[in-house]
């Protein structure tokens, strides 16, 4: 275990950091809970869990197999013991930044699950901390580094859909809230951030990793629950204008949907890019290219690549988290996804510049302005 890196798992309890564990201690594979199956990382090792709630801890490092893991009820006495080298932020959003900061000043290598931060004030002083670390950091913009999405952005890079006019990518997923007692912070302003910062802000990243330009006037509408007692508007419709004139729609909702239901198009003027979950998986994608000599129909090929399926614990959080531990044991930045990389600066200006747009009835709002 001497040369894996070992990483500490803040937020131990929750949904999201079980998935994470999974990622961070066996091959890329992972780990079935149900059988207990699973090959151990050669890479990496859950070196210690935190959590507020000691019981359930316990039973997930049991259930996990995390049998090298320490257990910490607190945050500052896990970065003081020396069992870690790197850590896992998910905690609840309003807590982000505190973690994070704490997490780069003991120099351990950061990896912070989405958001970024609750307000723009906060993600400004993350940024400029994180500018003055040498350490590996890495905010889980997990949809990035799909297949589809990788793929996609290879054909948008040979123009195979000539110049990129317009974008629409959706997010209508309804947050894991009403579970139980603990996840009651997610439908709170205060200590989510709002609804782009809690979970739109996927089909935002989305979005500028596939037009790769500087996002230069953002607009949004808002409306508000129907379903879940939030104390802010749940429904989204961006639109966002690039420096290059590409015109994107982001249409977000994480009160309901009718499943989990993300659809990605891309409109060029020499083809076009649809990605439809309510299709049958052989028509789920359907393109066309000019330069490619390719008519307008469905890729089977495409469609058995990793799609987006919004099942975080199969395979999603294994490949971002152990993208994060490749970097992190070459004491490398991550250029596509560390904290102050084009992609996640850019978002970040979308998505506030989106949440003053909405709260100041869809007024048209420069992002510049929160570009730092
Ligand atoms: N990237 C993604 O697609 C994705 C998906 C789901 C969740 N997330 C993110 O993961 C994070 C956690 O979400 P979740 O659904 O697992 O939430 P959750 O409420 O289920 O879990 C949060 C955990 O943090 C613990 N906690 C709270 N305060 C703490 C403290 N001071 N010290 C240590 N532990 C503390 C809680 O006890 C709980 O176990 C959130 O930031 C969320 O946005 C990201």
């Amino acid at each position: 275990m001497n040369d894996k890196l070992r990483v500490g798992i803040a937020g131990a309890s929750g949904w999201m950091a079980g998935a994470l564990s999974v990622g961070v201690e066996y091959d890329e594979q992972g780990f079935d809970p149900k059988t207990k199956k699973g090959t151990k990382s050669r890479f990496s090792v859950v070196g210690a869990l935190c959590d507020l709630n000691e019981n359930v801890m316990h039973t997930r490092k049991q259930e996990l197999g995390l049998e090298n893991a320490r257990c910490f009820t607190s945050y500052d006495e896990m970065l003081a013991s020396d069992a870690v080298d790197a850590v896992v932020v998910a905690v609840p959003n309003h807590l982000h930044v505190a973690f994070a900061l704490k997490a780069l000043k003991a120099g351990k290598h950061l990896f912070l699950e989405k958001p970024f931060a609750t307000t723009w004030e906060d993600s400004q002083r993350l940024i400029n901390a994180t500018a003055q670390t040498a350490v590996t950091t890495k905010l889980d913009y997990i949809l990035v580094l799909y297949d589809e999405q990788q793929k996609l952005r290879q054909l948008i890079d040979r123009g195979a859909f000539g110049k990129l006019a317009s974008t629409h990518f959706t997010y209508r997923h309804p947050i894991q809230a009403s579970q139980s007692a603990d996840q009651i912070w997610k439908l709170s302003r205060q200590k989510s951030g709002g609804a782009v910062p809690m979970g739109i802000c996927h089909a935002i990243s989305l979005t500028v990793y596939q037009v790769n330009e500087i996002p230069q006037t953002v607009i949004c509408k808002s409306c508000p629950p129907k379903i879940r007692a939030f104390d802010y508007d749940t429904q989204m419709d961006i639109l966002v204008v690039f420096e290059n004139h590409v015109v994107a729609l982001v249409q977000g909702n994480i009160d309901f949907a009718e499943k989990y239901d993300a659809r990605h198009t891309i409109i060029g003027t020499e083809g076009q890019f649809d990605y439809n979950p309510y299709n049958p998986l052989e028509s789920r994608v359907v393109w066309s290219s000019k330069s490619l000599g390719r008519a307008y129909g469905p890729d089977p090929d495409f469609a058995q690549h990793h799609l987006d399926s919004g099942d975080v614990w199969k395979h999603q959080c294994v490949r971002t988290v152990q993208d994060f531990v490749r970097h992190a044991l070459k004491k490398e930045k991550d250029p596509l996804l560390g904290l102050e990389s084009p992609l996640v600066r850019r978002t970040e200006a979308v998505i506030w510049a989106a949440e003053q747009s909405a709260r100041e009835g869809s007024r048209p709002v420069a992002a510049a302005a929160f570009l730092g």
